[in-house]
């Protein structure tokens, strides 16, 4: 019996669970569920125990409890995250999954942090990580596909965060392509792939994932592009919630992907979502940028783009170029 489970279990029971169904359900003894609700207790749940009823967990949504049971307590996946290594700080979540992977770990493990000292962002930039308001989480993965591939997966993660984004805010989020997540204009979430490779063979991929989520007020400089999800919908996230989500759907689309190794059986529903789709974009190509109309993307995840110098279909490719709004970061 795992401390997540009894948490799970009393959580979902909205109300009193009797020790001795704990026991039972269990199979364990009354001093074993009693030392468990201690160490709930100790990492700051508040569980009324009666003496005839049992316990109940008292929530309080006021706070943001972001800890490894608090997350696994609301895992419902498979293999993704069933290995889930938990920080309060680290330097980078995708540089310890990185060492995880060099050390073996299985595929499906995820890091998460509740603060970033190093954290890295795409382009060499940095990804700013203050403790207690974000998610800092990295996926590793050891996809059976040729190299070339794997730049898909980070589309997949893109419309995994999507979708668990949208059921915690009213508010209508979007994909910025390749893969921001966007809430009114406005980025709340950036992913950053990285891979070890040969010519013929993937070692491993990790994808890491930052959401902004609860912070009140952003750093001026990044206020007319960035934006959090509690500043959007006025109300506090749960992180943990959000992290199970993630990885919830993550599972679900991965195995959508690994069918054909391509992104065809998404598509549709990435473009669905795509805020530059029938846009004006700008192309920022390292051979020369052009403007165009952005037209949705294929099963490999490239955006087609309609050239306007001649109205040529071309086709843009997320790792050499980037795409910006004319008027704007959309
Ligand atoms: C971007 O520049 O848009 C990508 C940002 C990715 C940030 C996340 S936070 C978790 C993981 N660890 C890192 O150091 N970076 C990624």
């Amino acid at each position: 019996m795992k401390n997540e489970e009894i948490l799970k279990k009393l959580r979902d029971a909205k109300g009193f669970v009797s020790g001795q169904e704990l026991c039972e359900y269990y199979g364990v003894s009354r001093t074993a569920i009693w030392k468990a609700i201690r160490q709930l207790e100790r990492d700051g749940y508040v569980i009324e125990a009666q003496n005839n009823r049992g316990y109940r967990l008292i929530e309080n949504k006021d706070i943001d409890l972001f800890s490894k049971v608090e997350i696994e307590s609301r895992m419902e996946t498979t293999w993704v995250g069933r290995k889930l290594i938990f920080y309060k700080e680290t330097g980078s979540t995708n540089l310890d999954a990185k060492e995880f992977a060099e050390k073996g770990e299985a595929s499906g493990t995820v890091v998460v942090a509740d603060m970033q000292t190093a954290g890295r962002g795409r382009r060499g930039r940095g990804w700013v990580s203050l403790a207690g308001k974000d998610i800092y989480m990295t996926i590793l993965l050891r996809p059976q596909c040729r190299p070339e591939k794997a730049s898909a997966l980070t589309l997949v993660m893109a419309l995994a965060v999507l979708k668990a984004v949208c059921e915690q805010i009213p508010q209508a989020c979007g994909i910025k392509w390749p893969n921001d997540i966007v809430v009114n204009g406005k980025k709340v979430c950036g992913i950053l792939t990285e891979m070890s490779a040969e010519l013929d063979g993937i070692h491993y991929v990790v994808i890491g994932v930052g959401i902004n989520v609860n912070q009140e007020l952003l750093a001026e400089e990044i206020r007319q592009t960035a934006t959090t999800l509690c500043i959007e919908s006025g109300q506090q996230v749960n992180r943990a919630m959000l992290v199970a989500r993630v990885l919830f759907f993550f599972e679900k689309y991965y195995a959508i992907f690994e069918k054909n190794w391509d992104f065809s059986g998404l598509v549709d529903e990435y473009n669905q979502f795509l805020v530059n789709r029938d846009r004006e974009v700008c192309v920022l190509d390292p051979k020369g940028a052009f403007k165009g109309i952005a037209r949705g993307i294929n099963e490999s995840g490239e955006l087609f783009v309609e050239r306007e110098s001649d109205g040529e279909i071309v086709l843009v490719y997320a790792g050499e170029v980037s795409v910006r709004g004319i008027y704007g970061y959309v």
